[in-house]
């Protein structure tokens, strides 16, 4: 017998859990943050950690920083105050739960700090140079109904890859 399973459904639907309720059991959060960073996130971002330590210490103010696995963006939200005004963070999930959540924050968290320095974006780690919020809007208005329909969705994927890439690699 073979069973089939989905292991990036079961991880979306993990952090999606982990996205509405905190999950103790999902991860192994360090406690030895510096508080300083700590103090102006809301609760639910600090709680919603499903780290595994601290990466935050290692970065210097005027760094552009990507972060690969964003979550509810506690790290993001660390780094923007250490970066600063000069520096930038990107977040990267492909998580719409945890997106929803790290996103709602966008807004006040920049107005507190004096700047706006953070974006979250949606793409599968594997494949960083395709924006699955374009791709999804492409695929709301040609939705897939048949099998032929699936050539013209890879072909605009390649396409959205070369022209508008998220994130181009080193030549
Ligand atoms: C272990 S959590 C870490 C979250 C956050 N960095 C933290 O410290 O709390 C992993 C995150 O990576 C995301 N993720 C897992 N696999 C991914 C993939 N292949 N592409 C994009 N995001 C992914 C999950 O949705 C989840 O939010």
């Amino acid at each position: 017998m073979t069973i089939a399973y989905d292991i990036e459904t079961t991880v979306r639907d993990r952090y999606a859990d982990g996205a509405r309720e905190v999950q103790p059991a999902l991860c192994c959060p360090i406690e030895d943050y510096d508080g300083r960073w700590l103090e102006a996130l809301p609760d639910e971002i600090v709680a919603k950690d499903y780290g595994c330590g601290d990466p935050t210490r290692y970065v210097n103010p005027g760094e552009t920083v990507v972060d690969l696995g964003s979550g509810a963006g506690k790290n993001c939200y660390i780094i923007a105050q250490k970066v600063g005004a000069t520096g930038k963070v990107i977040g990267v999930d492909m998580n719409d739960e945890m997106l929803g959540l790290s996103r709602r924050y966008l807004q006040p968290l920049g107005e507190k700090f004096g700047f706006h320095n953070v974006s979250f974006v949606k793409a599968r780690i594997q494949d960083l140079a395709l924006s699955w919020d374009q791709a999804q809007a492409w695929l709301s208005k040609h939705p897939i109904q048949s099998m032929d329909q699936i050539p013209a969705f890879k072909a605009e994927c390649d396409r959205l890859r070369q022209e508008t890439p998220l994130m181009k690699p080193k030549p």
